[in-house]
């Protein structure tokens, strides 16, 4: 259950930060998402950030539990021309059909996830055999840059409804049992300091 106050806040950062994302994580999205199939799956897509990315005419199943993120996510795939299947699910029980799917997105969803276990698991069953789940997630680091994010972490969670800046994403994708796995790690420019370093790539089913 998202908060009245901070759910619309964080819709309204989300879409204000677009911009920003994209001068961040234009380039790297551009690779990751070229040559998806027609019909994709994408948890957490928030206020549709990464709809610029898919071709036009793309169907998108939305799985967006915040229903302060619906109405801005609709305006998004108008105006990329995405056709928008929106439900008000959650990523660990989407409601979708066992096997159903050839490709789930996830960016910076997998840190805000009540059950990171769970979802991947719900991830693996809804993927064909052969299917790839392609993120992009911030995740936690050790030294000095960890100890900025255990200090942030309490107040970042709070205001940002569940986000997890010190998760060990990578290691839970190693046990989640993908066939495949292709893992980049890396830093971006960004003043936000706690969302770094970050990992891209994808699992393969
Ligand atoms: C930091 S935002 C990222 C939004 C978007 N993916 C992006 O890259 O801009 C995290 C998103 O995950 C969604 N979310 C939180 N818990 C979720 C869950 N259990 N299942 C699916 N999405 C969830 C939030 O509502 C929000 O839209």
């Amino acid at each position: 259950m998202n908060n009245p106050v901070r759910g619309r806040l964080n819709a309204a950062i989300l879409a204000a930060a677009r911009g920003y994302d994209h001068f961040l994580s234009g380039q790297r999205k551009r690779t990751l998402f070229a040559a998806l199939p027609d019909t994709v799956v994408e948890i957490g897509p928030g206020t549709g950030t990464n709809f610029r990315y898919y071709r036009p005419g793309t169907t998108v199943v939305a799985i967006e539990p915040n229903p302060h993120m619906h109405t801005r996510l609709r305006r998004a795939a108008r105006r990329h021309g995405v056709t928008l299947e929106l439900r008000a699910e959650s990523a660990e029980r989407t409601g979708l059909a066992d096997a159903s799917t050839d490709v789930v997105v996830s960016t910076l969803v997998l840190c805000t996830v009540p059950d990171q276990a769970a979802t991947l698991a719900e991830i693996a069953r809804v993927l064909r055999p052969g299917g790839r789940l392609v993120f992009l997630e911030h995740v936690r680091v050790d030294g000095w840059y960890g100890a900025v994010q255990k200090a942030v972490e309490r107040p970042w969670r709070w205001l940002f409804e569940g986000c997890d800046v010190h998760r060990d994403t990578a290691e839970a994708l190693h046990k989640a049992g993908f066939a495949d796995l292709t893992v980049e790690r890396y830093r971006v420019r960004s003043v936000l300091l706690p969302i770094n370093p970050q990992i891209a790539g994808w699992a393969v089913r």
